[in-house]
């Protein structure tokens, strides 16, 4: 007989309004993304709007604030509320601040990141106004397992949105966003069902 699916606790890391949160907690709740729970919204930034979105679905939030500590230190909290938490996958969403080693050897393959744009072109900031600058065609979105490179790790699925003529930064961004908010519940529910595969094989 096989096992029921694991349902995987997810935590989802923000800094700011947090709409790409929003969208993984509607697919979450809605069975989009099927055996997976969002558990925790963890926030660096104890103004993110995205909080008041996170507790009106119900969701634990948790402020975890640099407070002038090392990248390290700081990080350390975090992976202690993780593990409090038992959580199995992280994902980024708009968290803005690079991973330390530690956390992401913690994490192996577990944690994901989006970023607006085709990787590897136009990483960091302002991706879109990259994308503008050098006059690309298409632009787009990526989901990504995060590693110590800046939007640098191994890709896992990716959305291509065309530049039209005469687009503005905020035009283009727009568009972008509406495709990032299916390509990451998209995503997400791929790695979850390998997982499971994984986890099946395995027992
Ligand atoms: C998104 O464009 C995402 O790709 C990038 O930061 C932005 C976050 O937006 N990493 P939101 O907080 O999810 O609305």
């Amino acid at each position: 007989m096989s096992s029921p699916a694991k349902t995987f606790r997810l935590a989802i890391l923000i800094s700011g309004r947090g709409s790409n949160m929003a969208a993984l907690i509607d697919a979450a709740q809605s069975g989009k993304i099927p055996a997976a729970e969002v558990a925790v919204v963890i926030s660096d930034q104890s103004a993110a709007s995205g909080l008041q979105r996170a507790n009106e679905c119900g969701i634990e939030t948790v402020v975890i604030e640099r407070r002038g500590r090392s990248r390290e230190e700081h990080d350390r909290e975090i992976i202690a509320a993780l593990r409090e938490r038992k959580i199995d996958f992280i994902c980024l969403a708009g968290y803005m601040r690079i991973l330390s080693r530690d956390f992401i050897e913690a994490y192996p393959r577990r944690i994901l990141n989006i970023h607006p744009s085709l990787l590897p072109s136009f990483t960091g900031l302002e991706a879109q106004k990259q994308a503008l600058e050098h006059g690309v065609k298409v632009a787009g979105c990526t989901v990504h397992f995060v590693d110590e490179s800046l939007d640098g790790g191994p890709i896992i699925a990716q959305r291509e949105v065309p530049v039209r003529e005469a687009d503005t930064v905020e035009a283009l961004s727009a568009r972008i966003l509406e495709q990032e908010h299916r390509l990451y519940p998209e995503a997400v529910a791929t790695v979850l069902a390998q997982a499971q595969v994984n986890l099946a094989a395995n027992s």
